[in-house]
């Protein structure tokens, strides 16, 4: 197979078991790229990309703009805040004006959750989903899958522990659909209160014993407490969320085996995740970051169904 079955990577709930392991192979010959001297190949010369975001963003804004750039796109970069948006365009309006000036591909990142899908039915260009909202995260889900193989091989069976706010984060939907599509074992463990009900469901086991999972697990992706997204209390206080389900290098020590650390960013440090963890050589946090390029790299070439570097 070499092409995905999707014109549009909107979330990893829609891609094919094939889509992924392409997407992974691929992103494989696209980090010996990057890691070269010369870092540039003609591929998407003639593809024009427009990356909008309408929510704040530092790495996935960065690494989708450099993977365009190592493709050699032409790139156009929208942010809400200095746009028309603010004298209310729609949402539609904004991108069919932005399409008739011959664009090819969107990138987009939206705080409503199903915006990409939205434009999905009503736009032909490809659309690749930057997040949207507390729904998808893909690319971030890929490049943590990416990120995983590269440590620990296939990742059938291997036991993937998602820790913290599962409740507000579109990374843990989209490492849940894509780690289970890959064969993983999957722990959510959190507060009850930021875990969903039933999301068993899915086929993840549910703790809340942080060192129980710690000691299960191959792979800890620890996930950031989204205060922006919560508007009631969940827990009584930063200090006490960090004692009960903060990882640090006490709490390691404490394993009888060593296990990677994750994180998909920002951290609150000293909150989900204290710095002697984070800094440390169990973390693979800025391995996550470069693999990014990799991996989004990989998934506009797909979309734009290219035959060859
Ligand atoms: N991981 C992630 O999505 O980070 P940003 O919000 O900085 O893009």
């Amino acid at each position: 197979m070499s092409q995905l079955s999707s014109k549009h990577v909107i979330g990893i709930e829609h891609l094919t078991v094939d889509d992924i392991q392409l997407i992974l192979k691929t992103a494989v010959q696209f980090k010996e790229i990057i890691n070269r001297p010369i870092k540039k190949v003609p591929t998407l010369r003639d593809i024009t990309i427009a990356n909008l975001f309408f929510e704040n963003s530092t790495r996935t804004r960065i690494s989708f703009e450099l993977a365009q750039k190592r493709l050699s796109a032409d790139i156009i970069n929208f942010s809400s805040s200095s746009s028309s948006v603010k004298k209310g365009e729609t949402l539609l309006d904004t991108v069919n004006n932005i399409l008739s000036m011959k664009v090819d591909m969107i990138v987009m990142r939206h705080a409503s959750p199903g915006a990409a899908h939205y434009l999905s039915e009503r736009i032909d260009a490809n659309i690749v989903n930057a997040g949207d909202g507390t729904h998808e995260h893909p690319t971030q889900a890929l490049l943590d899958a990416y990120s995983m193989q590269e440590k620990i091989g296939d990742l059938k069976n291997k036991k993937i522990a998602i820790l913290g706010d599962i409740m507000h984060s579109r990374v843990a939907l989209s490492n849940i659909f894509c780690l289970k599509k890959l064969g993983a074992e999957v722990t959510l463990c959190g507060p009850a209160t930021l875990i969903p009900k039933h999301i068993e469901r899915l086929g993840v086991n549910v703790s809340h014993n942080l060192d129980e999972t710690l000691q299960w697990c191959d792979v800890a992706n620890v996930l950031r407490i989204q205060l922006e997204r919560q508007n009631t209390k969940y827990f009584p206080s930063l200090r006490e969320y960090a004692l009960y389900f903060g990882v640090n290098k006490q709490r390691l020590d404490k394993l009888s085996k060593e296990i990677i650390i994750m994180h998909p960013g920002p951290i609150n440090r000293g909150v989900e995740l204290s710095s002697d963890v984070a800094d440390s050589e169990h973390s693979i946090i800025l391995e996550q970051v470069e693999n990014g390029v990799a991996v989004r790299m990989a998934v506009m070439y797909l979309l734009a169904n290219k035959q060859q570097f």
